[in-house]
């Protein structure tokens, strides 16, 4: 079959799951935050800071403009464009994560900037964008007692956007730290938050398992490096664990040469429960669309595999009844002309 347009893409009702504010604003945004504050660009021209050669030049990065925004409103106004963002690209709902220790510079505890980053997103709703929670991500780099401080923060502040809590970082560069971070998953489970990892980019197999075994989440961010593990394939099948996978940040951080290697189509192939992401729409440059897009183009998926990639990113979600329903019933319904 031919592959599908951007403007069919956009149409099919989706969720987006593996999405950071960290990186998914605008190239723009972070050139005029640095104007605004005086502060050098870390690259000349502004385009070779938006090159990098793996992870962790990324996340270097990421710690240079995430210092930029200092107040609440340069934040809030971060999450509203991602927001207008997502209503462009057709996303109908979307779980968002947010990673508080990029953000040095910001001039407040750790409630407003969560406060701030949600009330962009709630101006954002009432303008009409389609509704984006937040999951809040410690770091892998975390002691034990900060990953509990920050999860103190949030059941304290029992926020109705904040829906989960997350975890991000390089495990290259830090090891296993499935155990140092169980206990905190456990607590934020038992307080009713949902819970996600990032796992199987930075690390391989056994940072999966670490995830699904120690912190016992049922969402694995990445989660692509499963396919060096035949038997964890088969487990998460078995166990019916979504990886929320994002194929051109892969390949635009090093992990896989090309999108013909990434292997994506091996999960799928395998019955994984595969949703398609952007991980950081801004800095990335690419949209949901474009992952739909390129995705049917590359791996010539049929319109009956890309509507349970669109099933599957709301089946995976934190999003309720109604809309939930609401989703998966346009999902079902929608006609790609085909
Ligand atoms: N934080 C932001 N993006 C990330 C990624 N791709 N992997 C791990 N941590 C991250
Ligand atoms: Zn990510």
């Amino acid at each position: 079959m031919s592959a599908i347009t951007a403007d069919t893409a956009r149409r099919l009702p989706k969720a987006e799951l593996h999405l950071h504010l960290d990186s998914g604003f605008e190239v723009e945004d972070a050139v005029r935050l640095a104007e605004e504050n005086g502060v050098p660009l870390l690259k000349e021209p502004p385009d070779a800071m938006f090159d990098w050669e793996d992870l962790q030049e990324f996340l270097t990065f990421l710690d240079w403009v995430l210092c930029l925004p200092r107040n609440g409103e340069q934040v809030a106004s971060l999450s509203y464009s991602l927001a207008q963002r997502q209503r462009r690209s057709g996303v109908s709902y979307t779980d968002m994560m947010v990673s508080p220790i990029h953000w040095k510079n910001f001039e407040g505890p750790l409630e407003e900037f969560i406060a701030a980053v949600a009330s962009g997103l709630e101006e954002a709703e009432r303008d009409g964008c389609p509704p984006v929670y937040l999951s809040v991500s410690i770091s892998r780099k975390h002691s034990r007692a900060e990953a509990h401080e920050v999860l103190d923060t949030m059941l304290a502040m029992g926020h109705p956007r904040v829906v989960a809590l997350s975890i991000d970082g390089n495990e290259a560069l830090v090891g296993r730290t499935g155990d140092r971070f169980a206990p905190v998953f456990k607590r934020a489970r038992a307080n009713g938050l949902g819970i996600r990892a990032h796992a199987g980019e930075s690390s391989g197999p056994e940072g999966v398992w670490d995830a699904i075994d120690l912190l016992k989440t049922q969402r694995v961010d990445h989660g692509v490096r499963s396919v060096e593990d035949p038997e964890l394939v088969e487990e998460l099948v078995e166990r019916g664990i979504f990886l929320n996978v994002c194929p051109w940040s892969n390949v635009l951080l090093g992990l896989y040469p090309d999108r013909e290697s990434h292997p994506i189509r091996t999960l799928v192939d395998a019955g994984a429960r595969v949703t398609l992401n952007t991980d950081g729409s801004g800095f990335y440059r690419i949209t949901l669309e474009d992952e739909y897009v390129t995705a049917s183009e590359v791996y010539g998926w049929s319109t009956d595999v890309l509507r349970r990639l669109a099933r599957t990113s709301v089946e995976a979600s934190f999003c309720q009844d109604p809309l939930r329903s609401e989703l998966l019933a346009g999902i079902d319904a929608f006609d790609f002309g085909d």
